[in-house]
């Protein structure tokens, strides 16, 4: 059908964007299934090493669509710069009283990728090719433990649970992490392959191609009214019901149903009243 056709197409053109951006910005394509994370908050996971008399914390932060939006209280100093995507503070305590300031502050992927940093995606299936999620890889990171730098990454195993929408309280999970590449678990029900096709469309502002039908005929048989009525006023000079087009057959419209239903009836009867066919 050649209007579903032109609409697929143009669907496909209107997406193709927002797939293809470099950053990271809770959308991703694999393999041919597109994920969309959007819908997944902004989080922090806490870690506590225990080392009496102190602990330390190490806060995990990342924002799946994009950089990082700090509390308003939080000093500058003891956070990560504008545009970290995912960052660790490490912070000591001593009998039960936060230091001062941080003992390190880690940069570990920016918001903004460079070309040798953009994001990577690694569909993960199971052996009957079943989508079980989606690994992203994010880079741009870079910390130097004493002399010694280190180039920072996140790898984020995105793992498809239908039951959890990803916002809950133990969805994202701190896996590892070796001074150069965090692990971040983040069970989630966008992680799923029919996650995409199962949101309403409508929420996503775009029409079916039943309602775009239905405005089309709509749009049609309007027209075609209002300009057989024009035809007729201004070549016949018809008025009142004549105007419209077709208004014989309008008009007789009532008798055709009517006689349509008799007949109907007498068929499901089987009384087989042939007579009643001679009305047309
Ligand atoms: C996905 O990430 C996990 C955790 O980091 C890792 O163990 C696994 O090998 C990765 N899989 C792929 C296909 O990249």
């Amino acid at each position: 059908m050649r209007p579903q056709t032109s609409l697929s197409l143009l669907s496909t053109l209107l997406l193709l964007p927002i797939f293809s951006l470099a950053d990271f910005t809770g959308t991703a394509e694999a393999d041919g299934v597109k994920f969309d994370f959007k819908e997944l908050k902004q989080r922090s996971a806490v870690v506590v090493v225990k080392e009496e008399p102190s602990e330390t914390k190490k806060t995990y932060t990342i924002n799946p669509n994009g950089e990082i939006e700090w509390e308003k209280d939080v000093d500058k100093a003891n956070r990560c710069a504008d545009g970290t995507q995912v960052c660790l503070v490490e912070w000591p305590w001593h009998d039960g009283k936060a230091d001062p300031a941080p003992l390190h502050i880690i940069p570990i992927a920016n918001a903004k990728s460079s070309k040798d940093s953009e994001p990577e995606y690694a569909i993960l299936r199971d052996s009957d090719k079943k989508v079980l999620g989606l690994n992203v890889t994010l880079h741009g990171g870079e910390y130097a433990y004493g002399e010694e730098k280190f180039k920072q990454s996140a790898v984020v195993e995105f793992l498809c649970d239908e039951k959890e929408d990803g916002n809950g309280d133990d969805a994202l999970k701190v896996v590892g992490y070796d001074r150069s590449t965090l692990r971040l678990e983040w069970k989630t029900k966008h992680a799923c392959e029919n996650a995409l096709k199962d949101t309403p469309s409508g929420s996503k502002g775009s029409w079916g191609f039943f309602t775009w039908f239905i405005v089309i005929v709509f749009l049609a048989v309007a027209a075609y009214l209002i300009f057989g009525s024009w035809l007729n006023y201004n070549k016949y000079g018809a008025r009142g019901w004549d105007l419209l087009p077709h208004s014989d057959t309008l008009r007789d419209l009532p008798y055709l149903i009517k006689d349509f239903l008799r007949r109907a009836v007498n068929t499901f009867q089987g009384s087989g009243g042939r007579g009643g066919y001679s009305a047309i």
